[in-house]
């Protein structure tokens, strides 16, 4: 079983709370906010100011994906703003294993975000200290590009390394995914699944996030 987490980076951000409405009635518990900051990723969006927003408006997990450069700066303020989950990318911090461990003293999951070039092997040391690892399906700093087809091979290969070293942490895939392919990554095991355009692209986000809930539940 997966859970899905609707992007933000494609709602309509004048009617952010009726977004967020509707996506919950389709039956997501996530929000995935994209902070990009023009430096790390060639885009900019949104930061600490909507993050406090949302956690007023909503009980839904919120998971802040921050693609910014020295995230260990900022990563503990974005729990403080009310994130559940903060994920950093791992390129971007030569400090990683001390902003997981502030991220969870500070009280939210810490992840760490892999781009589609970074070797696996990157993760070896931090591992333990994350709760799960954002995979990065395509390069970050847009929505709407086209999943690259070898991370569901990358996908499977960070399975085996977390079960075979024996850790709890979980796989959140990002980028690409849409209703024709979020059964393959499901079953190659990803249990937390991103959806930006495939979600808000089409003028029905209930029925876009019920569409991919049911997509990729077939392949059990
Ligand atoms: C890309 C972001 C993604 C993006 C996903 O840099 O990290 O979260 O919003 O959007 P789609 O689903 O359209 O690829
Ligand atoms: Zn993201």
């Amino acid at each position: 079983m997966f859970e899905i987490a609707p992007s933000i980076l494609s709602a309509d951000f004048t009617r952010l709370a009726d977004e967020i409405a509707k996506v919950k009635a389709g039956g997501a518990k996530m929000l995935h906010v994209d902070v990009m900051d023009g430096h790390f990723v060639p885009n900019i969006t949104i930061g600490l100011p909507v993050v406090k927003s949302l956690r007023k408006a909503t009980d839904m997990t919120i998971d802040t994906h921050l693609m910014i450069s020295e995230p260990g700066r900022y990563a503990v303020q974005f729990v403080k703003a009310g994130a559940d989950m903060v994920s950093v990318h791992l390129e971007a911090d030569p400090h990683l294993q001390r902003t997981l461990v502030a991220i969870r003293e500070a009280g939210a999951k810490a992840g760490i975000a892999i781009n589609p070039g970074t070797s696996l092997d990157t993760l070896t040391e931090a591992l333990p200290y994350a709760d799960f690892v954002l995979l990065m399906s395509v390069n970050p700093g847009f929505g709407g590009q086209s999943f690259i087809p070898t991370m569901l091979d990358k996908l499977r290969r960070l399975k085996d390394m977390i079960s075979s070293r024996g850790l709890a942490v979980k796989i959140e895939i990002d980028g690409g995914v849409d209703a024709n392919n979020i059964a393959e990554i499901a079953s190659a095991g990803a249990e937390m699944i991103v959806a930006g355009s495939a979600v808000f692209g089409g003028g029905e986000p209930t029925a876009a996030v019920k569409q991919l809930i049911e997509a990729g539940t077939d392949w059990a």
